[in-house]
């Protein structure tokens, strides 16, 4: 059995990790291919912060929710092992504070501590009136990446350096599933109009002196406001949303728009230096796309899984949306009468 991989990113490394885990043995191997036209640390994975947040308006998306829940659990269940630094995985809290009281999120029980600032908290955020402290994770790309892609190596998973222009082209050469983790280009391999570039631009800079993350919220949820979130050796200033926006250009107008906000919410950022900057892409989307396709073309056909389109949040849900893609497979596995799922435990 073929599966290809089309994507390198965090949603492309971890479904091929746990469909490998979940369905390779010695006697039923499974043959999973990567084909990516970007690896870390180039991917829109290896920029983003890794703070576990779901959005904070989730539009009562139960099953994203879920996917999340699962996601914290799962990193949860590693932040005290000797993998965790390598993993680049720890826990860290911090606010997010509005102008207005806001309704609480629906992953307030799954984060850790979830509360409402109390008066003298409040005092720390002269321009906001209401806000939320909680225990969340870092899960940063750079270090995760190439975690997973070690992991991947050491189970013979191989990696191809490609484009990919079809899905029919990995078909004719063999393949029997493709999974499709292309992000934002999804729309390359298969016209989506619900499918959106976000764009981000970041800076990150040495504080070793930041120690909370802090998100700022106003009017709308879609944050052109400021965000500071500390990472294991730089702490990056955000946060641009610009919908529709294909430039991968650092903005200077960008830049200033980010860097007032921050000195403003956090003065001191002004002693901070200035390491580098970053623009990406996130897939956004109504909700995530994972299901399963049957794509005809002419007299052959492709079963792909698709598993894009994680907006700001690829981080957050990428384990929940891996371990239902494996599920998925696992139907198409019995339907195609090939095996059985190698564990029953999904
Ligand atoms: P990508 O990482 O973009 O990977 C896509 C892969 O597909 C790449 O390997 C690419 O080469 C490959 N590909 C695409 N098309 C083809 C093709 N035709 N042929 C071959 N290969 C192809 N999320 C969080 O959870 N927490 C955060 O703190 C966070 N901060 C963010 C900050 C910014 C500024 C941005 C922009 C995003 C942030 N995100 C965050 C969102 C997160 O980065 C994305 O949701 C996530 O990276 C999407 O992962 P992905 O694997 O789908 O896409
Ligand atoms: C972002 O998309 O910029 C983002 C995502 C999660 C937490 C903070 C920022």
């Amino acid at each position: 059995m073929r599966v290809a991989v089309i994507g390198a990113g965090v949603i492309g490394l971890s479904t091929a990790l746990c469909l490998h885990d979940r369905y390779h043995s010695t006697d039923r191997p499974l043959e999973v291919e990567i084909y990516a036209d970007t690896f870390t640390p180039h991917t829109t994975s290896d920029g983003a912060a890794g703070l576990w947040q779901p959005y904070v308006d989730d539009k009562g998306n139960t099953q994203e929710t879920l996917w999340n829940k699962e996601t914290f659990d799962y990193l949860l269940q590693h932040i005290n092992s000797s993998e965790s630094k390598e993993m680049g995985l720890f826990l860290l809290s911090g606010y997010n504070i509005f102008t207005k009281p806001v309704p609480d999120p629906s992953w307030k029980e799954i984060v850790l501590g979830f509360r409402h600032l109390s008066q003298n908290e409040l005092e720390l955020f002269p321009d906001y009136s209401y806000g939320w402290f909680n225990t969340a994770l870092i899960l940063e790309g750079k270090s995760y990446l190439p975690w997973l892609t070690n992991r991947l190596n050491l189970r013979g998973v191989k990696f191809f350096h490609r484009k990919i222009k079809s899905f029919q082209e990995l078909t004719a050469e063999g393949v029997d599933v493709i999974i499709n983790c292309t992000g934002v280009r999804a729309g390359d391999l298969q016209p989506d109009p619900e499918l959106c570039p976000g764009r981000g631009q970041v800076i990150k800079v040495e504080a070793p002196w930041v120690k909370h993350f802090i998100i700022t919220h106003k009017e709308s949820e879609i944050y052109t406001t400021p965000y500071i979130i500390p990472g294991s050796d730089t702490v990056t200033l955000g946060g641009i949303f610009q919908l529709g926006n294909w430039s991968g250009e650092n903005s200077p107008r960008d830049h200033q728009h980010i860097w007032q906000g921050c000195c403003e919410l956090m003065p001191s950022l002004q002693k901070a230096k200035i390491l580098y900057e970053w623009s990406g892409f996130r897939p956004v989307r109504s909700k995530v796309r994972l299901e399963h396709e049957t794509v005809r073309h002419g007299m052959s056909q492709s079963e792909v899984i698709h598993n894009y389109g994680h907006g700001g949040f690829g981080l957050t849900i990428h384990w929940g949306c891996a371990m239902e893609a494996a599920k998925l497979f696992g139907k198409i596995l019995e339907g195609k009468r090939l095996t059985q799922p190698f564990s029953a435990n999904l």
